[in-house]
């Protein structure tokens, strides 16, 4: 009989401990849970909103919900680069080919068949995601960049971008040194060290043409003016600026102001697409008021390079990008 009550006892005492075990856990699991449900519901959350940064920096350009008028313009689904297997609506073809009144433009397949035959046919820079985080400078061609001393910080970047006729041999304390993007067009080309990628704007067909022969024969010498025959660039680093993405910068972001968008403003945006962090230096005149570059040595007499561009518009959004905190804006000197 003792024996039995023992090992009654003995069940008992484990039935015991099990219980508690068991409500602990469930209260721990419980607990778990409905805490997240109250932080959801403080932060407005549902389960498919979750906060899911789109990149590794402090703050990523192409985060949504931070800026109404910025998510109205800023779409990331716009392919900016070509490749091979770009294909342009009738409306982007056409409106492409007005921007310099192109007569009688070649066909556009073949031309494209060749030029993907000399440079890398594969589509650049779609890696974006919660893991990558790449900094990225802009440098415009201003005189506020003389006397600045950013050339240390803008080295630090993993992309620098530069256009035209941009140079930094004399200028390095001011400018920096590295240079792994630079834009150009044909009337503004340049040649470009072997790590530099040759990034190019076209206007019209015919920029596609002569960056063929500028890599091979060097037969054309003319477009709207002379340019340069032959140009040194790595070929294996050429990309191309996709003319559906020329046109959403002109749609959403320019509103259609002015002839079409300038080298400086098409970097800015590019940019803002490929990058997570943008910092832009070189933009606007300097303090005086001047317009000139940073390399020119121009008086006192201010200059607005040319009338196709809304220059005023397309530095008052680049301001409201740095106002709102997309971009880190340095005004220089
Ligand atoms: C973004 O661009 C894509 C491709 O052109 C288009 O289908 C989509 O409607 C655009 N999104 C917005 C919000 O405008
Ligand atoms: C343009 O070139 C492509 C490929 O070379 C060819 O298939 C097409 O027929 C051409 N189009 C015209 C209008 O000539
Ligand atoms: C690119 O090449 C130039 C000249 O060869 C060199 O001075 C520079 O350090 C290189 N830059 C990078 C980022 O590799
Ligand atoms: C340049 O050469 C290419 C091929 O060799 C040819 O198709 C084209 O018509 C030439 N262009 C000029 C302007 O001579
Ligand atoms: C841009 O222009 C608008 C309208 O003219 C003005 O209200 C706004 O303050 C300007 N923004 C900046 C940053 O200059």
């Amino acid at each position: 009989m003792l024996w039995v009550m023992q090992r009654k006892q003995k069940v008992l005492i484990l039935l015991c401990f099990f219980l508690t075990l068991t409500s602990i856990v469930l209260r721990y699991s419980y607990h778990e849970s409905s805490s997240m449900y109250y932080l959801n519901i403080l932060h407005g959350w549902s389960d498919s909103t979750l906060p899911n940064k789109p990149c590794a920096c402090e703050h990523c350009v192409s985060e949504a919900h931070t800026s109404p008028w910025f998510d109205e313009r800023f779409n990331h689904s716009i392919r900016p680069l070509m490749s091979e297997n770009t294909v342009l609506s009738e409306d982007t073809y056409i409106w492409w080919q007005m921007l310099q009144r192109a007569k009688d433009p070649a066909n556009l397949t073949a031309v494209m068949k060749e030029l993907f035959n000399i440079i890398p046919s594969k589509e650049m820079y779609l890696d974006w995601g919660a893991s990558r985080c790449r900094k990225c400078a802009v440098i415009g061609n201003s005189g506020n960049l003389k006397g600045s001393s950013y050339g240390s910080q803008i080295d630090l970047n993993d992309f620098v971008f530069r256009m035209n006729r941009a140079i930094t041999a004399g200028y390095e304390k001011d400018v920096g040194s590295k240079t792994t993007h630079h834009f150009m067009y044909p009337e503004s080309a340049k040649h470009l060290q072997a790590n530099t990628s040759l990034v190019l704007i076209p206007f019209k067909t015919l920029d596609l043409q002569w960056l063929v022969s500028a890599l091979t024969t060097g037969n054309i010498t003319q477009t709207y003016t002379r340019v340069l025959a032959k140009i040194t660039a790595s070929k294996d680093k050429i990309l191309i600026i996709n003319p559906t993405f020329f046109k959403y910068v002109d749609d959403n972001w320019l509103e259609n102001r002015g002839g079409y968008p300038s080298t400086g403003f098409m970097t800015l945006i590019f940019a803002m697409h490929i990058c997570d962090e943008l910092n832009v230096y070189g933009f606007g005149a300097n303090s005086e008021g001047n317009w000139h570059h940073y390399w020119e040595n121009i008086g006192g007499g201010a200059f607005r390079q040319t009338g196709v561009h809304d220059g005023d518009y397309e530095y008052n959004i680049t301001r409201t990008l740095s106002s709102i905190g997309k971009i880190n804006f340095f005004k220089g000197t």
